[in-house]
């Protein structure tokens, strides 16, 4: 079974086939990603409107792309599948309009998929998968959350932020600092020329006794800190995104520590653009060796906005048997769900003997 997935919800249109047929995990056949990245970096920021109107250029331009790497045509696709949201609404009609429409012409179904869905699942393609249950950090632009994850449609929601969330914790810091949208990336690497206890920023929530987190106050510290500098921030720079990014790494790290201790899971799985972090990677790989924990992250690839993680956990629904393919071919309506809770997503039902 060829399942096609849309991607729109931000920035980034992707676009992807797997093969969902058999017991396996879906096989990725191909996959093609257009980042807007450099045409919003001189706003910095996403500009919505400009990133409805570009995914409208990309979509097709790259669906083909995929077909071609994949050598199939569209005749073959079973199940074309989109982002559904959470995101920019704008940025999810263009995904879903397409999606639907190219399902009527072929008389095929079309699927809406929940993002952070895709994010959760996407290290399931890489070559060492996680098994199932598993405790999830979906660390991106616009979530902060930790997931208990029984197996595939089933999400409990452990924590999550009550204001920003990580990345843009990272991406509102690097702004103060001067540094190009989306600033996490960027203040990774300047950090690595830093020095980390350079300056005392807070790390809020650690002590809370939950799950939450909350990384507005750290802005406002960085940006009070970068007042009191002055002229001499330049000169700077370095220690406070070191120190940044400790503080943002070091509240991530021991919250997920606290949600594997009390869930009693020993797999982990990271996930989010935020999941790229180096200093992340680094610490929280140490902190669960020690406690015989296994962390599975998704390739750098499918960190970020993808195509192929949205085909992937059409997929899976699929052969989880979570979805009514005959529903789905009728009328082709559709609506996107720019917020949109995952625990939300019905979980299975436990067969009881
Ligand atoms: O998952 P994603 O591509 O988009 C959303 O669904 O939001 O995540 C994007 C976020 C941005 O905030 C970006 O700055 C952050 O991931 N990010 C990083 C790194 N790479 C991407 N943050 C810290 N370090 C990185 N290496
Ligand atoms: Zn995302």
């Amino acid at each position: 079974m060829l399942v096609l997935g849309i991607e729109s919800s931000c920035d980034e249109t992707g676009v992807a086939l797997v093969d969902a047929g058999g017991a396996g995990v879906p096989r990725l056949l191909s996959h093609a990603l257009y980042s807007q990245i450099a045409m919003h970096q001189a706003y910095g920021g996403v500009v919505p409107e400009l990133a409805s109107r570009d995914h409208i250029r990309r979509v097709l331009p790259l669906t083909q792309e995929v077909m071609k790497d994949a050598a199939r045509s569209l005749a073959d696709v079973d199940v074309i599948a989109y982002t559904r949201g959470p995101g920019l609404a704008g940025a999810l009609l263009v995904g879903a309009g397409v999606a639907c429409s190219l399902a009527a012409a072929l008389g095929k179904p079309a699927m809406g998929v929940h993002h952070l869905e895709g994010h959760l699942l996407s290290p399931f393609l890489s070559a060492d998968p996680p098994e199932f249950p598993f405790v999830a950090l979906l660390v991106s632009g616009g979530h902060t959350q930790l997931m208990r994850v029984d197996q595939v449609g089933s999400y409990a929601l452990l924590g999550e932020t009550i204001d920003d969330a990580a990345g843009e914790a990272f991406d509102k810091s690097a702004k103060l600092m001067g540094l190009p949208y989306p600033g996490g990336p960027h203040l990774a690497t300047l950090a690595l020329g830093g020095d980390s206890a350079a300056f005392k920023l807070p790390r809020p929530l650690l002590h809370s006794g939950n799950l939450d987190f909350s990384f507005a106050g750290l802005k406002t510290a960085v940006l009070t800190q970068a007042k009191k500098l002055g002229p001499e921030l330049d000169s700077r720079k370095a220690d406070l995104a070191a120190s940044t990014q400790a503080a943002i790494v070091d509240v991530l790290v021991k919250k997920t520590l606290a949600a594997m201790a009390q869930t009693t899971l020993r797999r982990l799985v990271v996930a989010g653009g935020v999941g790229a972090n180096a200093l992340l990677r680094s610490q929280l790989n140490a902190a669960c060796q020690q406690r015989g924990i296994r962390v599975h992250y998704p390739e750098l690839a499918f960190c970020t906005d993808n195509g192929a993680m949205i085909a992937l956990a059409a997929g899976m629904r699929l052969q989880a048997g979570l979805v009514n393919l005959q529903g789905l071919q009728s009328g082709y309506t559709f609506e996107v769900k720019p917020r949109w809770n995952l625990s939300e997503l019905q979980p299975i039902p436990v067969a009881t003997p």
